[in-house]
């Protein structure tokens, strides 16, 4: 089902959705590998793959939580060797956001995962940010690099990747938390996180993806973040959506990925109409596209189709979230949310 198959929808409701302009906060570049690309950078580094071709990795990806997609994930990256591998995958990312009409986009990298590996964390950096470099002049997609430590790892190894990357620090603006999020609560990494917050970074942490709500609280008061990437989980605690609507406090919500990884058992069964409901400030975002079944508009139409309680004022209001809680300079932020005004007033749909 497609958005405009619902009754409720005027025909032009999917192009509406498509064309509006959007931020997108929550995309782990590893995550926009698409078989195809890695099969091609296999070849390319001579890596050898367990799996005989790219229909068989596709066939793969049915995944019942987030660490058994998480062994697949690791594992396709580790055809990245060299710097035009992590640009190549850059840029075949930003040339499907501008698609998407995505004007910011700020990914998620884990450098961690390719210097276990003996990838040097120039090469990774440096790639990307060529990758950012040429999407800003080429296709007019603002970007920034977001930093994550892997939480299963130990906090010394998340300070000892920090030093490696400050050499780079104009390359990244921000640090997060990903990986298993069960059993590494935020408060693990304290430390780091206070180090990051000295040093002038953002900071964001998954939190309430598969964790319980105490994990959103330990992010906001330990790690002191400055949004909540999923954060699904707070519906369980009411008087921490309360908080969270006060403070104005980001979700990045990741609508196909809550399916495949089994948060959710459909789309239909999505919170995401609750939580805007509730006044929280949540936005759509992709999380591992090539893993999880589309990009960003594909999340954004998939989500409307499913949720038909879902209206034109919640379109309106995803997106200029998204823009307010980029950590884009303010006047950009204004520019986009004015655009995006600017589209509802005129678009049909
Ligand atoms: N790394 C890549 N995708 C992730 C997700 N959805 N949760 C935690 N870590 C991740
Ligand atoms: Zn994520």
């Amino acid at each position: 089902m497609t958005p405009t198959d619902i009754p409720t929808r005027a025909p032009d409701f999917a192009a509406l959705l498509a064309g509006c302009p959007k931020a997108e906060l929550h995309i782990h570049i590893e995550g926009s590998l698409e078989p195809e690309l890695i099969f091609a950078l296999a070849a390319r580094n001579g890596v050898a793959l367990a799996y005989p071709s790219i229909e068989a990795l596709r066939a793969a990806y049915a995944f019942s939580d987030l660490q058994s997609f998480l062994d697949i994930y690791y594992a396709g990256a580790s055809v990245l060797l060299v710097e035009d591998d992590f640009f190549d995958m850059a840029w075949a990312y930003y040339q499907r956001a501008a698609a998407d009409g995505v004007r910011r986009a700020e990914l998620f990298f884990d450098p961690q995962t390719h210097t276990e590996r003996g990838v040097d964390m120039g090469t990774v950096i440096r790639g990307l940010a060529r990758a950012g470099a040429q999407a800003e002049r080429e296709l007019g997609v603002s970007n920034a690099l977001i930093l994550c430590f892997l939480r299963h790892l130990s906090e010394d190894a998340a300070l000892a990747t920090l030093d490696a990357a400050l050499p780079y620090r104009e390359h990244f603006i921000g640090v997060g938390l990903d990986s298993s999020e069960r059993g590494h609560p935020p408060e693990k990494f304290a430390r780091v996180f206070a180090r990051c917050r000295a040093l002038g970074l953002h900071v964001v942490a998954h939190a309430g993806e598969e964790g319980p709500p105490a994990y959103i609280h330990s992010a906001l008061d330990v790690l002191e973040v400055e949004r909540i990437d999923h954060g699904v989980r707070c519906v369980e605690d009411p008087a921490l959506v309360a908080r969270l609507a006060a403070e104005r406090m980001p979700l990045t919500v990741c609508p196909l990925s809550n399916v495949k990884l089994c948060v959710f058992p459909t789309l239909a069964d999505h919170n995401l109409k609750a939580l805007l409901d509730a006044g929280l400030v949540a936005t759509i975002n992709s999380d591992d596209p090539a893993y999880f079944g589309g990009y960003l508009n594909a999340n954004w139409l998939a989500t409307f189709a499913a949720l038909p309680s879902l209206t034109r004022e919640d379109a309106q209001t995803l997106a200029l979230n998204s823009f307010e809680a980029s950590f884009a300079p303010a006047a950009d932020k204004a520019r986009w949310q004015a655009e995006v005004r600017a589209w509802f007033a005129s678009a049909a749909g």
